[in-house]
């Protein structure tokens, strides 16, 4: 594992468990100092003692991206700590289990005002503070699901389609309007991914394991750590010419 992190501070929502938190994980072991922000707030501590154990600099602070409020008092902590932030990570994000005929408003609301107000609202308090250092870059995460419907049946989840459909043009916008403050802002589209994000259990039985081998070229489940090292990687230096994109991690899920 190389340092390319080394010095930097990023910010991370969702870090409490799956995706966020093994892209913590990651970016401390390549030199971050990171903020892990999560509305769990056991989870986000977990986070950190885990980042601590392997020898690494990391503060938890409870954020729910849906709370102007914490976001900026979670900015306010990284300034008071570390003297700034360099690095975004919007990666919190919920489903609930809904048809477009079983869809209610309250669920239309809770899985958009996350998974894409969210990204928006907390990319408009932390990237100020990025601009202040200098420069830096945000991933968002996004998903297949933001390109094509994936179902084993007739039913969608259209709430959540629709929100991460979002994304890659929120990321491009951003893109586009943080260029002059030296910031770049990149979305990752996972393919399915194994943590508590679905029913698991579900995913492995036999009908939906037989669903994804006929889309999945690589023909095994993604892992937390597939996500978190395309996005240490779009953060890094070595991604400082790619601004804009929707990079997909998914296992060849949108190549057929
Ligand atoms: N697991 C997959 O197959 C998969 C596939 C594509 C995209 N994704 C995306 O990856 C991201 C991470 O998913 P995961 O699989 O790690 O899921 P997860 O459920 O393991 O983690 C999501 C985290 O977000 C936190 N969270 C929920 N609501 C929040 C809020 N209002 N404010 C702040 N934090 C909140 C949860 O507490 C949890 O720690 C999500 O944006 C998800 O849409 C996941």
């Amino acid at each position: 594992m190389t340092r390319r992190h080394e010095n930097k501070r990023a910010f991370i929502t969702g870090g409490g468990s799956g995706i966020g938190r093994e892209t913590a994980l990651r970016l401390a072991e390549e030199g971050a100092r990171m903020l892990v922000t999560d509305v769990n707030a056991a989870g986000a501590d977990e986070t950190v003692e885990l980042i601590r154990e392997r020898g690494g600099t990391a503060a938890s602070a409870v954020v729910d991206v849906r709370e102007r409020d914490q976001v900026r008092a979670a900015t306010d902590l990284a300034r008071a700590e570390w003297g700034g932030l360099d690095l975004l990570v919007n990666n919190a994000g919920v489903v609930t289990n809904h048809s477009f005929e079983t869809l209610t408003e309250d669920a239309w609301d809770f899985v958009l005002d996350i998974n894409l107000k969210g990204q928006w609202l907390v990319s408009q308090e932390v990237a100020p503070v990025i601009a202040e250092s200098g420069g830096g870059a945000i991933v968002n995460l996004s998903t297949v699901e933001a390109l094509v419907v994936v179902t084993s049946g007739t039913t969608a989840q259209p709430h959540y389609n629709a929100s991460k459909g979002g994304v890659p043009m929120l990321t491009k916008a951003l893109a586009v309007e943080l260029a002059p403050k030296n910031i770049r802002v990149n979305c990752v589209a996972p393919g399915p991914i194994a943590t508590d994000f679905f029913d698991y259990e579900g995913v492995t039985s036999p009908e939906a394991m037989e669903f994804m081998k006929q889309r999945l070229l690589v023909q095994r489940v993604g892992q937390p750590g597939d996500i978190a090292a395309a996005v240490s990687w779009l953060l890094s230096d070595e991604a400082s010419w790619i601004d804009g994109i929707q990079l997909p991690v998914d296992g060849g899920w949108l190549t057929r």
